[in-house]
């Protein structure tokens, strides 16, 4: 290693020996990016597969995008999700990283210190524990057609787009602070080394305190295990509560800069677009950002199920903290019953609920309502948005009893 990088990096492993190891189980270029003159990618590392996904398709819901694999939340009781049933959303296509020629740089100009990080380098330091649910900002989009009548673009998810794993990453704050990020550092933007995908690599910009949360990670494994290549072996920025979008996967390149950026991911995707959305900045609309609370039952669109007593069970999330009630409805939410909620919890999971229905013969809806700690409901009523994201309306869940 040469130049900056090399300097920096010496400086960066002296400032590992001195810091401690904490593992905490917490509970729970378009136009206007500076960052496309930068170094070039270290693409070198990755190779994409010629099929979209390296894991068994076989447990999901395959969308005809050829780049999103639906979890079946019936095939999940537990309150992690096994890697082989988790959720996949690709721009393009899984990469194949080899993790010896693989380096992260970090770089920019609200840094004073640029860096360029091995894999070896990453697993050395002080590392955290988070057991984390991770959620596309379209899951549930379906319901815009089903439930309001008005179909968005986008995949149509129905309610498995989202999953929760057992998380270990380095806090991204102690890297960029190793890196000397200045206090004029605005935005933090992640490249990811997947050069199919738009912006030639996938990119999320975060804002500089977000980045310096110290509950954002770069995650190395899942589950305890190395984290899968679908997930973004080698390294994936975990960012929890945020739109699953800013989980960028084959983590390659991380840019902090003194101004805010702009790029595919805030301008025009993942942005909510429509009437009753203001354009914010240079995007289109309103970016999203943090999740919104929800719930959804495990059990297969429609769920057919045979007459008699039973438990049907469930996950509700919410970006904002534990789930104080779930309530479920036979009339589409004339009248509600409460559900038993799991305990315990932990922050940034999902949690599980549960009821008892004696199912009598007949087609039937079970909406669920969500409610968290800090006193936030999933609405009646969300406005429209054109890309779908973000729904969290109760939905009506279709049930044929024989
Ligand atoms: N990171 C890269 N490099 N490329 C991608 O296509 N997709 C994003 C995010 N990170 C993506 C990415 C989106 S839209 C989502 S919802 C999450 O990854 C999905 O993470 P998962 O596939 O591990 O479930």
């Amino acid at each position: 290693m040469s130049g900056p990088a090399s300097i920096g990096r010496r400086r960066f492993l002296r400032a590992l020996a001195v810091a401690g190891t904490s593992a905490v189980l917490a509970a729970c270029g378009e136009a206007g990016d500076p960052a496309a003159d930068a170094a070039p990618l270290t693409d070198d590392a990755a190779t994409p597969q010629p099929s979209a996904w390296f894991k068994d398709t076989t447990p999901f819901l395959v969308h005809d995008d050829g780049k999103s694999l639906e979890a079946r939340l019936e095939n999940m009781d537990a309150l992690i999700t096994p890697s082989r049933f988790f959720f996949v959303r690709n721009n393009s296509v899984s990469l194949e990283v080899d993790v010896d020629a693989w380096r992260l740089a970090i770089e920019g100009d609200a840094v004073t210190n640029p860096l360029t990080l091995t894999y070896d380098d990453i697993r050395t330091l002080p590392s955290r524990t988070l057991v984390c649910y991770l959620e596309c900002a379209g899951n549930h989009r379906a319901m815009f057609g089903l439930v309001q009548g008005r179909q968005s673009t986008g995949t149509q998810w129905m309610t498995g787009g989202v999953s929760n794993g057992e998380w270990v990453g380095v806090p991204l704050r102690d890297v960029l602070n190793s890196a000397g990020i200045t206090d004029e550092a605005v935005s933090a933007l992640l490249i990811g080394l997947d050069t199919e995908s738009p912006e030639q690599g996938f990119r999320r910009a975060l804002p500089v305190a977000k980045a310096l949360h110290p509950d954002t990670l770069l995650a190395y494994s899942l589950n305890g295990e190395d984290l899968p290549r679908d997930h973004g072996y080698p390294l994936r920025a975990l960012v929890p509560g945020w739109v699953g979008s800013s989980n960028v996967k084959w983590l390659g390149r991380i840019v902090v800069l003194k101004e805010r950026l702009w790029t595919r991911n805030n301008t025009t995707s993942y942005v909510l677009i429509g009437d009753d959305y203001a354009p914010e900045g240079q995007a289109l609309g309103k970016v999203t950002t943090t999740q919104v609370i929800k719930s959804a039952l495990a059990l297969p669109w429609p769920a057919l199920l045979n007459a008699g007593r039973r438990e049907i069970h469930g996950f509700a999330h919410s970006p904002h903290g534990p789930i104080r009630t779930v309530e479920w409805s036979l009339d589409s939410g004339r009248t509600w019953r409460e559900a038993a909620v799991v305990e315990p919890q932990v922050q940034y999971s999902w949690a599980r609920f549960a009821f008892e229905w004696d199912a009598p013969p007949g087609d039937h809806t079970i909406t669920t309502r969500a409610t968290d700690a800090a006193g936030n409901t999933q609405p009646d009523h969300i406005p429209f948005n054109e890309k779908g994201y973000l729904f969290n309306q109760p939905v009506p869940h279709p049930v044929q009893v024989s």
